[in-house]
C-alpha cells in the first residue's frame, strides 16, 4: 500500500488535539468499516413496505452478533439501538421502533460497529416502494456533497476545505447543509477531534495530515437547515418539516488522498444501485 506514515509521526497528538494514526493502523479501521459496509448492503433488500424500522434494527443487532463484532451505539450515551434509522424529515439519530415504512419513505440508516477495538461508522439512504423524482434529487446531491468533501480530502488541505467543497455544491443545487451535526475523528474511539464541519471557507480549520481518519457524514435539506431534537432526547427533525438525507464514510489519510474505510463490498450504497 502507498501510504507510510512518518515515523516521528508515531503515536503523535496534532495541536488540535488530532491523532495520526499509523500505517498498520489502516488494516483495523478496513476490517472494521468493511462490516458495517456489509451489514448496510446485507439490510438493503428488507427495506420494504409495511417493515418497521425496530425489525430492520434487530436484523442489524443479529447481524452485528453474528459476526462477533459489537455495536458501538448500543450503550452509547443511554442510546439501545444497534442503528439510527432516519426516515423522510428526520435528520438524523431516528430511533429504530413499532414505525412502519411506507410507499415511497425515504431513510436513512447508519450502524457502527467494533472490530478488534476499531470503530467502523456508515450510513446510507433506502427508498420503500417508489422513490419519488424530489427524494431521488436530494439523495443524489447528498450522495454527490459526500464524495465532493472526499475529493478535498489530502494532506496540506485543510477541513474547511472539505466543508467548503460539500456546502458550495448543495447550495448550488439550491439545498442547505445542516450545521447542527458534524463528522467527527474516530478510530479506536467513537467520537474524537475535530468536528468536521460540512460547511466552511477554504484555507480554514486544522491542516489535514496522513494518518488521521475521520468521518465525512453531510446532512441535506430540501428546505431550511435549522434544526429540532425531539423529546426523546435523540431524534433530530428539520424545523420546516422537510425532506432530509444523509450519506457517511469513514476514511483514513494517505499521502496523496484517502482511502475509504466502509466501501460497499456489493457495489451498492445509493438507493438507484440496488
Ligand atoms: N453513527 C452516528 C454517527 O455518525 C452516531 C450515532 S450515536 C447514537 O456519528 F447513539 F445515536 F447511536
Ligand atoms: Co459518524
Ligand atoms: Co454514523
Amino acid at each position: 500500500m502507498e501510504f507510510r506514515v512518518d515515523e516521528r509521526n508515531r503515536g503523535r497528538l496534532t495541536r488540535d488535539g488530532i491523532r495520526i494514526y499509523e500505517a498498520a493502523d489502516f488494516a483495523g479501521m478496513h476490517k472494521a468499516g468493511r462490516l458495517a459496509a456489509e451489514i448496510l448492503d446485507a439490510v438493503a433488500p428488507l427495506v420494504q413496505v409495511g417493515q418497521t424500522t425496530g425489525a430492520l434494527d434487530a436484523e442489524i443487532e443479529r447481524m452485528v452478533a453474528e459476526a462477533g463484532a459489537t455495536s458501538a451505539t448500543i450503550g452509547y450515551k443511554g442510546y439501545q439501538h444497534a442503528s439510527c434509522i432516519s426516515v423522510n424529515h428526520v435528520v438524523c439519530h431516528g430511533i429504530p421502533g413499532p414505525k412502519v415504512l411506507k410507499d415511497g419513505d425515504v431513510l436513512n440508516i447508519d450502524v457502527t460497529v467494533v472490530v478488534d477495538g476499531w470503530f467502523g461508522d456508515t450510513s446510507r439512504m433506502y427508498v420503500a416502494g417508489k422513490l419519488s423524482r424530489r427524494a431521488e434529487r436530494l439523495i443524489q446531491v447528498t450522495h454527490d456533497a459526500l464524495f465532493k468533501g472526499i475529493a478535498a480530502v489530502k494532506p496540506g488541505n485543510t477541513f474547511g476545505d472539505i466543508g467548503h467543497a460539500i456546502q458550495t455544491f448543495v447550495e448550488a443545487n439550491r439545498m442547505s447543509v445542516v450545521r447542527d451535526f458534524c463528522g467527527h475523528g474516530l478510530g479506536r474511539v467513537f467520537h474524537a477531534p475535530p468536528n468536521v464541519l460540512h460547511y466552511g471557507r477554504p484555507g480554514t480549520g486544522p491542516v489535514l495530515e496522513e494518518g488521521m481518519f475521520f468521518t465525512i457524514e453531510p446532512m441535506v435539506n430540501l428546505g431550511r437547515p435549522e434544526t429540532k431534537v425531539l423529546a426523546d432526547d435523540w431524534t433530530a427533525v428539520t424545523r420546516d418539516k422537510s425532506l432530509s438525507a444523509q450519506f457517511e464514510h469513514s476514511v483514513g489519510v494517505t499521502a496523496t488522498g484517502c482511502e475509504l474505510f466502509t466501501l460497499s463490498p456489493a457495489g451498492k450504497f445509493h438507493p438507484t444501485w440496488g
